[in-house]
């Protein structure tokens, strides 16, 4: 799949995941086989003022590529700004997210609230395109609830503006992350324009990654949830759509080892206070898949450096 002039290996990508797919989680799920990549999305407004802590969302460097940046906002020159900031961080694409649920962003206008307003994105992703050399894309929802379907509409103006792809997040906006996923929009869209069609929703494991593109005939998949914990997921999606051998699971050691990859980047990356306050949800997700995770859990909550998750990790993942 090429992206504008931006190549993208393969089908399988990561999904964005706001409060995950930092740099540190980004390399990692890149190293277990995803192709694309995303940050999370951050307020527009913020990245065109070079706010720190959004600054430090956006952190990225070249061993990811190719991967995008997200930004969301309803304001076009506010967005076009924030986009000149992704593009000089080094952002191979810049993403706009027009699928955010959140009750904040809809009250203001932006995130998913755009789905009832084609002709808004159309504006946005015009002004976003002009200001950037690099591809824009677009993350939409199906529309904003089940009665009312925009995607096709959206992604149709959006193309029409320039966009050089759409990633379609088989939900409505009022659906937030649960029930569905609507699959059968996607393979409609993917009718309705000739920018690649990246689909995801409802990703938990590898074999449904194979079983969304043939049934969508999407030109990609993202993993969200379903990558939590189990970056994994990717090499075994690619194996299965190949039509290769199984991908063997993962030993206890290997978990281990990616995780304490994952948290030792986040502690490089933030330093000791916030990595620390991250600590418990990150490597929960790992230690979930092994026996004596009530134990882990409990003791994670009480680690106080670096050195003291490694020996946690020593003795939950048996690590040498
Ligand atoms: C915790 C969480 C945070 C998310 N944050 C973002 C985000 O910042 N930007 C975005 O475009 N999508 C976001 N999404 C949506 C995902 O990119 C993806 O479309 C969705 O999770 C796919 O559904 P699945 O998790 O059922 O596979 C988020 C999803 C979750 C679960």
């Amino acid at each position: 799949m090429k992206i504008g002039p931006v190549r993208v290996a393969h089908a399988v990508a990561l999904a964005s995941m706001e409060e995950h797919t930092n740099y540190c989680f980004r390399r990692l799920m890149k190293q277990f086989g995803a192709s694309l990549v995303r940050s999370e999305r951050v307020d527009a407004v913020d990245v065109a003022r070079r706010d720190r802590r959004a600054l430090r969302l956006l952190h990225t460097a070249p061993d990811e590529s190719p991967r995008a940046g997200q930004i969301s906002g309803a304001e076009p020159a506010v967005m076009a700004e924030a986009a000149r900031v992704v593009e000089q961080l080094g952002f191979d694409i810049v993403d706009l997210n027009f699928e955010c649920p959140i009750r904040r962003l809809l009250g203001r206008g932006e995130g998913g609230a755009l789905m009832a307003d084609p002709p808004a994105i159309g504006r946005i992703v015009a002004a976003v395109v002009r200001a950037v050399s690099v591809p824009v894309s677009i993350k939409i929802r199906t529309g904003p609830d089940g009665e009312h379907v925009t995607a096709v509409d959206i992604a149709r103006a959006a193309e029409q503006e320039g966009a050089a792809a759409v990633e379609l997040h088989a939900r409505s906006v009022a659906q937030a992350y649960a029930g569905g996923p609507e699959w059968t929009t996607v393979a409609r869209l993917k009718q309705a324009v000739s920018v690649p069609v990246i689909g995801s929703g409802g990703i938990r494991e590898a074999s449904d990654a194979a079983r969304f593109l043939r049934q969508t005939g999407a030109d990609g998949v993202a993993i969200g949830r379903g990558c939590l914990g189990n970056p994994w997921i990717f090499r075994q999606a690619r194996a299965i759509i190949a039509g290769g051998a199984a991908v063997r699971p993962p030993t206890a050691a290997e978990r281990g080892r990616a995780l304490l990859q994952l948290v030792e980047g986040e502690f490089h990356l933030y330093g000791p206070p916030l990595a620390l306050r991250r600590l418990p949800r990150t490597s929960c997700y790992f230690a979930k898949f092994l026996p004596g995770f009530a134990e882990f859990r409990t003791n994670v909550r009480h680690v106080g450096s670096l050195q003291q998750f490694r020996r946690l990790v020593r003795e939950h993942f048996r690590t040498s």
